[in-house]
């Protein structure tokens, strides 16, 4: 069976990924410098190395002495708003970290790779749902680094035998257990329970946009959702030649009200949100077109949003 290196393995998302490769059977080496990821987080007798996405030689060293086969990409900085205000810093991490995992990845004869993009490189679709053959044209640095990546990515599958897949990932949510649930307060859901921990009421960024309710819509796909995507793109790449991007998302959208309701039902009570302000940045509404993931990969998610939401409720209250 097949080893994969899992950057950023450690993470919230890295820590659902490596569950799913080992439950397909695969072996994992976890690879993280642990400046976000837990060590907690990852099972017992997976291999750990310690190391920076930029140390090029402990990546060849892991690669070799691990025989890995394939690596999952994962390690990278997320936070669009962030991005604009240290966009040097979202650079050096997501291109210039990628660029020293293909260049070990060449060097060491690995020529598999699953490479975590994002819905972000469309910026705001002119249709919805958004296809892979949407224009590109992300609205962050953040974004950019990850379209530049995808680049790179497929540009080395062109220059030697790289087989790969870049996923473009939508809204991830949910847990799949208490103790792997997003530790980060970045996004919608565990904004909102961060507010309800503190007595505020939770905020909805604008209700003034051109969609049914008026707030925004996203495509929410539960993690462990995304994990399965992974394995499948995995599978792919071991079949034989991959070179493509893949959306992963559910294919439907949620408005900030919905979600506000369904986490309204799984805490028992009317959270109350206030509407205030847009918040710059925001596209009124993505979601994704999952018809070539479903074609190509046999991928399509099986989770819906009461049980992200359920599953990161619990998990929040486990760990707070
Ligand atoms: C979702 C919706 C907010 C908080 C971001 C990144 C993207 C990707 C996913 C990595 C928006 C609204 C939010 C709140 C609100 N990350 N909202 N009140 O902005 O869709 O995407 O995370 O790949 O790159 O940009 O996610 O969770 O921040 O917001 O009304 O307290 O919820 O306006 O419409 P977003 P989000």
């Amino acid at each position: 069976m097949t080893t994969w290196l899992v950057t950023g393995g450690a993470g919230y998302i890295g820590a659902h990924v490596v569950r799913a490769l080992i439950d397909s059977g695969r072996d994992v080496v976890v690879y993280d410098d642990f400046s976000a990821g837990l060590a907690r987080r990852i099972p017992e007798g997976v291999p750990i190395v310690e190391g920076d996405v930029h140390d090029a030689v402990t990546l060849a060293h892991t690669m070799r002495s691990h025989e890995i086969d394939g690596v999952v990409h994962l390690a990278a900085k997320k936070a669009a708003g962030e991005s604009v205000d240290l966009p040097l810093y979202y650079y050096r991490e997501n291109v210039v970290g990628l660029l020293s995992v293909l260049e070990a990845m060449e060097g060491t004869g690995v020529r598999r790779m699953v490479y975590s993009s994002s819905a972000a490189v469309y910026g705001t679709p002119a249709v919805n749902p958004v296809t892979e053959d949407e224009p590109l044209r992300p609205e962050s640095p953040y974004g950019e680094t990850k379209v530049v990546g995808e680049w790179m990515v497929r540009d080395a599958g062109v220059a030697w035998d790289l087989s790969w897949a870049s996923l473009r990932y939508f809204n991830v949510a949910g847990a799949g257990s208490d103790a792997l649930g997003d530790t980060s307060v970045n996004n919608l859901i565990p904004m909102v329970f961060a507010a309800l921990d503190e007595g505020r009421r939770p905020q909805v960024f604008g209700d003034d946009y051109p969609t049914p309710d008026g707030t925004c819509i996203r495509d929410y796909i539960h993690v462990q959702d995304l994990a399965d995507a992974h394995v499948a793109a995995a599978e792919r790449c071991e079949a034989g030649r991959c070179a493509d991007v893949f959306n992963v998302g559910r294919g439907e959208g949620s408005s900030v009200h919905e979600v506000m309701g369904v986490i309204s039902a799984a805490v028992g009570r009317d959270i109350a949100p206030e509407v205030v302000g847009r918040r710059a940045g925001d596209p009124p509404a993505t979601f994704a077109s999952t018809s070539r993931i479903e074609a190509e990969l046999g991928w399509r998610a099986t989770r819906d949003l009461p049980s992200m939401v359920e599953s990161a409720w619990s998990a929040w209250q486990a760990n707070h």
